[in-house]
């Protein structure tokens, strides 16, 4: 039996899904079904490709075997496990079959995609599956289209981005749970027979428990430098699920989806139901590598101005909560030109005036400056920013309300809750129904009306603070399934308006710290806020974990007053390994080496910011495996490099090992200076000034850590 089906295989019809790196193979078989049949390393010999054949247990269509690998397994047929689609047709049949039809590539920015297209022979239904590899990144970004011409609606009860199969003698789940103040908290487990889900079903601050990314170790936990890793994120701003299954054969299929959790979605016939991107890279030297594709390809291709600048920036959020005014603004902005930030960013406070945001208790959807403390408005602020010389960028959370609103009073039917129970809230607050296109409208005019009355506001944090309680839209009324996937599309909607009309208006995601953070969001904003959690010590753990799936240059770190009894050193340089920012009162600090040392700090990072935001990240001491921490970063001409080195809680006389480099040239001559050093100190490494190779650097490394609790050394190498 082996031997025909490896007769048949070869003959058979292959789709190719190739980077640099990476092959996705597919084949169809005698009977029109497609199947993968290897997902690995590149194969260097063409003819390899048509040699591989499926095992014989995953031969498929009943004639060879029961089932086998699918690419796109769907409900109701010969596959034992968890399938990719599932339709109940216009008759209630709830089976479909796939067949292949065909295949078209075509070359777009950064890569090749692939779009293959399946069909029901018994249905009018047809699946897309979409495929987009960037070969030098070594990225593939996978979604489906599901469309169909049934006499009246069908419904999809399975509605997944892709479907991917893993061979390999043990499988390792890295997955990152979550909370406020507290997330991408890694654990890893060893996948063993059966399922095991990731999902959530917040719906707005989707991310809040759970991340929407993870990392896979082949045979062996993922290892930052060397093993076979994958690493898997889905863009989508709402309900995402993670099946990972393993089979009675051992083999493991990967399904990321939107949760199909209260969402069974009514598709009407000539509609197409597009799935949300799911982006993974593999790595057979560990993640460090699976990382530096992340943020190569999410610069080039996946992130709003991903090659553009950033600004430093002053927050007052930490500093004074609600409690400001005109005059108070205006002095913080003075405040940052002097820091040397380049905006002032105004947060939660400064609007409605029936019920005044004095408090989070109400207010949000009166998008309104409060005159009374606030007298000259938006246009006001933006004056005294540009007297002070900084631009002036500001707070929002349009996707919400407060009862105690005007907005609310005006329009309950645009809130999301029950008709005929008890509401629960949310810190306060109700979450809008941007189901409703007049929703839609709303929400975009909040950005757009302060934009055309104030064109030279620079920057947006937009905020998502509740996630979705008392789940019923007005708006969907007797079709709640469509409601979950119709919100998350509608904030797109809005989002991409935002981005169409404002192209080069920079903004940060926001949902309670970092409730949301997700590569299609990514698409519309420049860069999110990781965590409320400012502690320099837990960030570093926060950051740790997110740097695995974006970019530096993408995450939001500000130097506050969590934990201050840590030095300003230590905070300002767990900062600066991301991008930076300050959320502070800087008066007390005026006139002391701290407040010198944060001017200098500020100074360096912007110099730095070629190197930090858009060269190669290297983790190189984990503080999970460590009392210490470090990592480098190097400019893509290798010229230039950063090193960070911090001592978290180094035991007594913990023995101190050196760190090697990584990614420098080792045939260049590096001078290694300590900078972001406190005023009137010298370096404490007499190795400071020194000229090394970067074969020494990566192989001998340099005494860069001490034995001091929450102290931090920071080098430049030229
Ligand atoms: C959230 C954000 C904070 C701040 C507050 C304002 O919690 O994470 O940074 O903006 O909202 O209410």
């Amino acid at each position: 039996m082996a031997v025909s089906l490896a007769s048949a295989t070869m003959n058979a019809q292959t789709v190719r899904v190739s980077t640099d790196k990476t092959d996705l193979v597919m084949k169809v078989s005698p009977k029109g079904r497609l199947y993968q049949v290897y997902l690995g390393d590149k194969l260097n010999n063409a003819a390899d490709y048509d040699r591989i054949t499926w095992n014989t247990y995953a031969a498929s269509d009943g004639a060879v075997s029961t089932r086998g690998h699918e690419v796109c397994a769907a409900s109701g047929n010969e596959d034992y496990f968890e399938p990719a689609v599932a339709i109940t047709h216009a008759d209630g049949n709830m089976t479909t079959y796939l067949r292949y039809k065909g295949v078209e590539t075509k070359a777009v920015d950064g890569g090749t995609e692939t779009i293959i297209t399946l069909q029901d022979d018994k249905y009018p239904d047809t699946v897309k599956l979409h495929y987009v590899a960037y070969n030098k990144e070594n990225v593939i970004k996978a979604w489906s289209e599901i469309s169909h011409n049934e006499k009246s609606p069908v419904t999809l009860w399975r509605y997944s981005s892709t479907m991917l199969y893993f061979n390999a003698p043990k499988y390792y789940l890295t997955s990152y749970h979550s909370d406020w103040a507290k997330e991408g908290q890694p654990e890893t487990v060893q996948l063993t027979a059966g399922k095991k889900i990731i999902d959530t079903k917040l719906g707005t601050r989707a991310a809040m428990h759970t991340e929407p990314f993870f990392e896979l170790g082949l045979n062996e936990p993922a290892k930052e430098n060397e093993g076979n890793v994958v690493l898997g994120t889905i863009g989508w701003t709402g309900n995402f699920r993670f099946t990972f299954e393993v089979d009675n054969v051992g083999g493991l299929r990967v399904i990321p989806a939107i949760n199909p959790y209260a969402s069974d979605y009514k598709l009407r016939a000539g509609e197409t139901f597009t799935t949300p991107e799911f982006i993974f890279t593999t790595s057979s030297t560990g993640t460090s590598q699976a990382s530096r594709n992340l943020h190569d390809w999410a610069r080039r291709y996946q992130v709003n101005m991903g090659m553009g600048d950033r600004m430093t920036l002053l927050n007052n959020w930490e500093n004074t909560g609600f409690d400001f005014n005109q005059k108070s603004l205006a002095e913080l902005m003075k405040d940052a030109k002097d820091l040397g930030v380049d905006m002032f960013l105004l947060d939660d406070g400064w609007f409605a005036n029936k019920y005044p945001r004095k408090d989070d208790h109400a207010g949000l959807g009166d998008w309104e400056v409060t005159h009374s403390k606030l007298p000259d408005g938006i246009p006001g602020l933006v004056r005294d920013a540009k007297a002070a010389g900084v631009k002036f960028g500001i707070w929002v959370e349009p996707e919400m309300v407060n009862p105690k609103s005007e907005l609310f009073e005006k329009h309950p039917d645009w809130v999301i809750q029950q008709p005929n129970r008890d509401t629960y809230y949310y810190r306060n607050q109700l979450v809008l129904d941007i189901s409703n296109p007049k929703v839609q409208d709303y929400v975009f005019g909040v950005v757009d009306r302060i934009m055309t009355e104030n064109p030279e506001v620079a920057y947006f944090k937009w905020d998502c603070n509740s996630p979705i309680t008392n789940i019923y839209s007005p708006y969907h009324k007797g079709n709640q399934g469509n409601f979950y996937i119709d919100h998350v599309r509608g904030i797109y909607k809005v989002m991409s308006r935002i981005k169409a009309k404002y192209p080069k208006l920079p903004m940060m995601l926001c949902s309670g710290g970092g409730g949301r953070m997700d590569y299609e969001a990514l698409k519309y904003f420049t860069e999110f806020w990781c965590s409320d959690d400012t502690d320099p010590y837990e960030r570093l753990y926060i950051q740790w974990s997110l740097s695995k799936f974006f970019p530096a240059k993408t995450m939001g770190s500000h130097v506050t007053n969590w934990n201050k009894n840590t030095s300003l050193k230590f905070r300002t340089d767990v900062c600066s390994s991301c991008k930076l920012g300050f959320d502070i009162d800087l008066k007390p600090l005026k006139g002391t080496d701290d407040y010198k040392f944060v001017q200098e700090a500020v100074a360096n990072w912007t110099r730095l910011k070629p190197v930090i935001l858009d060269g190669d990240q290297y983790r190189l001491v984990s503080p999970y495996e460590s009392a210490h921490s470090a990592l480098n970063y190097v400019s893509k001409d290798k010229a230039h490099a950063v090193l960070f080195a911090y001592n978290l809680h180094p035991r007594y006389k913990e023995p101190l090992t050196r760190v090697c480099l990584q990614g420098l040239d080792p045939n260049r001559q590096y001078t290694v200076t300590e900078i972001n050093l406190m005023p009137n100190t010298q370096s404490a490494f007499d190795y400071n000034g020194q000229q090394f190779s970067g074969d020494y650097l990566m192989k001998v490394g340099l005494e860069v850590f001490d034995q001091k609790d929450g102290t931090s050394h920071v080098f430049e190498l030229k």
